[in-house]
């Protein structure tokens, strides 16, 4: 184990499902021990996102920054960078957190910052991801997680997950089928980028 403190900060805005399983799969596995790593802090975009009360639920420290209080984008994640960074984090993870991000903020955790997409990426990047499946008679969904950079939805995968479509799926039956790997894969990769980062 490296005996630096490696803390992981959580970006959501809204139900924080990912984020739960995060949180549950680090304490269940005892990330602390294993790797020294630990969820830090969760912090929403929305006042109103209930991944909140379930971060403090969890025992995780958890913070509001309501985008809607500021003129620009780049003033927004300018504040948020400052709100992450109090935690000095090893990793930023984007666990259904709804914003287009500036590139001053991608570039400033170029290297630390994952996101987790409901497609399999290249497919589908965007909103409606499922419904645009269907639409396209796929046979298969899934999703992806992989490193953020500049362009919306296309960094370097880092793990993907494949469910099939059924028949009679609506998007939103796909989507809840998506949702079951998307909490087995998160936490996995997370894990994975841990490890590695143990030898860094
Ligand atoms: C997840 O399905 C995630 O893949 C998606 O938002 C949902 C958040 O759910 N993310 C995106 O669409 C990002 N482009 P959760 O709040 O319950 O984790």
């Amino acid at each position: 184990m490296s005996s630096k403190q490696k803390n992981i900060v959580i970006l959501i805005s809204g139900a924080g499902s990912n984020m739960a399983a995060i949180v549950r799969t680090a304490q269940a596995q005892d990330w602390q021990g294993a790797f020294g790593a630990r969820v830090a802090a969760v912090i929403s975009n929305r006042p109103a996102a209930a991944g909140l009360q379930l971060a403090q639920s969890l025992g995780v420290a958890a913070g509001v920054l309501d985008h809607q209080g500021f003129d620009s984008r780049e003033a927004f994640d300018a504040a948020l960078m400052q709100q992450i960074d109090r935690y000095q984090p090893a990793l930023v993870v984007l666990a259904g957190f709804m914003r287009i991000l500036t590139p001053a903020f991608v570039q400033h955790y170029a290297g630390r910052l994952v996101n987790i997409h409901p497609s399999l990426l290249p497919a589908f990047p965007g909103l409606n991801t499922h419904q645009r499946a269907l639409d396209a008679g796929c046979t298969e969904a899934g999703c992806t997680v992989h490193q953020v950079t500049a362009e919306l939805d296309h960094g370097p995968m880092l793990a993907q997950a494949a469910v099939p479509v059924l028949p009679g799926d609506s998007a939103g039956t796909l989507a809840a089928r998506v949702q079951m790997q998307e909490h087995l894969l998160y936490p996995q990769a997370i894990r994975d980028w841990l490890r590695s980062a143990a030898c860094r």
